[in-house]
């Protein structure tokens, strides 16, 4: 038949491929220079099995939250000091014992695939397309900084520097990457050596539960990897200020890193509150753009899980002639409406809900327009449960008004207008932050421009702007997005900063 025959023409052409073909032959440079690492790879939504999988897991019943509540200083100190009599043990461990136990972590991590997707459904609101990515990060994470255990006693201590960890490293994690941050938190403590403690944000510790679960199944001990709730008033001001904390890891809005800067101000080993924080970040468009390419990354960056992500495209920010391109802003419409917004139980949802009723700055942008802005798809609260709410596009954002410089946080994209790209940079680089960026250009002199002048951590070119990959895209900000010495999560150095490095202080 000639489906057959088309089969057979495709076996022979690629089993025709040379083995010096280009896979296999950049494989072995990245051999050579010991760079091996490869991502996990997400589950394929476009399979029916994976779908009918994912719709299983997606409906099921969470499990029951089992992690003690703190309720006083006494119960605080308590698991601090469990902390430090396990990390002395966990210390003495090899490195290699440690790499081992993190990796084994990446195998329990993916195990339990299905049932995160169940608890991020149930507690963030996450879809399918969200919550998925975000399990092969996590394990990502535990692979990556699993490799990066042998560094701690190699190059700086051949030159006479010697690495003690962090003995207790405390984790606060934010809801809206309820698995891979925080587990990207603690398993960086691990590797370095260090004991962890997390406690996890309201909205979500069913999924931190369910990380700590896969690493004490995993072998890595409980009590070097504690997982409790607390409220956010003084029970957990004492967990953040306890003198045994050596170093505090925050993902989290900037005013929490420097209210929590502020409690550990007298801290006897330094403040050490390392914060990935708040941004408020701009995609540019030119005029040498592929304009199909840069609407859908835009809309990708700006409504990924309702806008709620520090790297989300809040601004978009259209160059000369694609300002006022016609086609270009239908294009942009028709991508935004054609976001079907629900629950992630139901598998044809693309843009899930908020994680609670809109309040403040959100409420501000999504209910209301600043001197100049014009709502090209206005955004409405769908149901009663006051999370639900469809995709709003504005026009008009005017240099230096709330909607340029105020982080959001939610489902709206807001267009400005500029007249060259040096303009556009200008606008993109006038905000405190500096967390994400991107530019959609095929000029390499605009691309040059744009990568000398731009102030943020993670610089995308073509492609959208949120959704970072270990090792590929080590995430991390610049500016008010980024607190103490701010080597990037999923990089080379972020577990060498969970410690001391004596005599040289730490690696640069
Ligand atoms: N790492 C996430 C992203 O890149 C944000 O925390 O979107």
């Amino acid at each position: 038949s000639p489906m057959a025959e088309q089969e057979e023409r495709f076996r022979e052409s690629v089993e025709a491929i040379p083995a010096t073909s280009v896979g296999p032959r950049r494989r072995a440079q990245r051999a050579e220079i010991g760079d091996t690492f490869e991502n996990t790879p997400d589950s394929d939504p476009a399979l029916p099995e994976v779908r009918a999988w994912a719709k299983e897991a997606l409906e099921a019943t969470p499990p029951p939250l089992t992690s003690p509540v703190l309720e006083s200083a006494e119960a605080v100190d308590d698991v601090v000091a469990t902390a430090v009599r396990a990390q002395a043990e966990w210390v003495a461990r090899p490195a290699s014992e440690r790499a081992a136990l993190l990796r084994e972590a990446a195998r329990e991590l993916e195990k339990r695939r299905g049932t995160f997707l169940t608890v991020m459904a149930a507690e963030g609101g996450k879809t399918l397309e969200q919550a998925d990515p975000e399990v092969s990060e996590a394990i990502d994470f535990a692979r990556y900084y699993a490799d990066r255990v042998a560094d701690l006693d190699s190059d700086l201590a051949a030159d006479g520097a010697r690495f003690t960890p962090c003995t207790v490293t405390l984790v606060t994690p934010p809801w809206n990457f309820p698995v891979a941050i925080p587990m990207g938190g603690v398993l960086a403590a691990l590797a370095a050596g260090s004991a962890a403690i997390i406690k996890p944000a309201n909205a979500t510790p069913g999924c931190v539960e369910l990380g700590m679960e896969a690493l004490h199944a995993a072998g890595i001990p409980a009590e070097v990897a504690q997982v409790v709730r607390t409220d956010e008033g003084e029970v957990g001001k004492c967990l953040v200020s306890h003198p045994d904390v050596e170093t505090v890891v925050l993902t989290g809005a900037s005013e929490t890193a420097h209210l929590f800067a502020g409690w550990r101000v007298e801290h006897a080993r330094g403040a050490r509150v390392y914060g990935e924080t708040s941004g408020k970040n701009a995609l540019v468009v030119t005029p040498a753009a592929d304009l199909d390419l840069a609407a859908a990354d835009l809309v990708t960056s700006a409504f990924g899980h309702a806008g709620q992500k520090c790297s989300a495209a809040s601004l978009g920010i259209l160059v000369g002639s694609v300002a006022d391109s016609e086609r270009f802003r239908r294009q942009l419409i028709d991508a935004v409406q054609s976001l079907r917004v629900g629950w992630p139980q139901d598998l044809s949802t693309t843009m899930g809900p908020v994680i609670a009723p809109p309040e403040g700055k959100l409420r501000r942008a999504l209910t209301t327009l600043e001197p100049g802005e014009r709502w090209i798809v206005e955004p409405r609260q769908l149901d009663d449960t006051g999370r639900l709410w469809s995709p709003g596009l504005k026009e008009g954002v005017a240099p230096g008004s709330f909607f340029h410089l105020t982080e959001v946080f939610g489902p709206v994209l807001g267009l400005m207008r500029a007249d060259s790209l040096t303009e556009a940079i200008e606008l993109q680089n006038a905000t405190a932050y500096g967390l994400t960026a991107g530019l959609h250009s095929l000029y390499a002199d605009e691309i040059d421009e744009w990568m000398q002048t731009v102030e943020a951590g993670n610089l995308y070119v073509n492609r959208h702007i949120t959704g970072a990959i270990v090792r590929r895209q080590s995430f991390g900000g610049w500016k008010e997005s980024s607190v103490g010495p701010g080597a990037k999560a999923g990089g080379p150095n972020y577990v060498a900063q969970l410690g001391r490095w004596e005599p040289d202080g730490l690696p640069t």
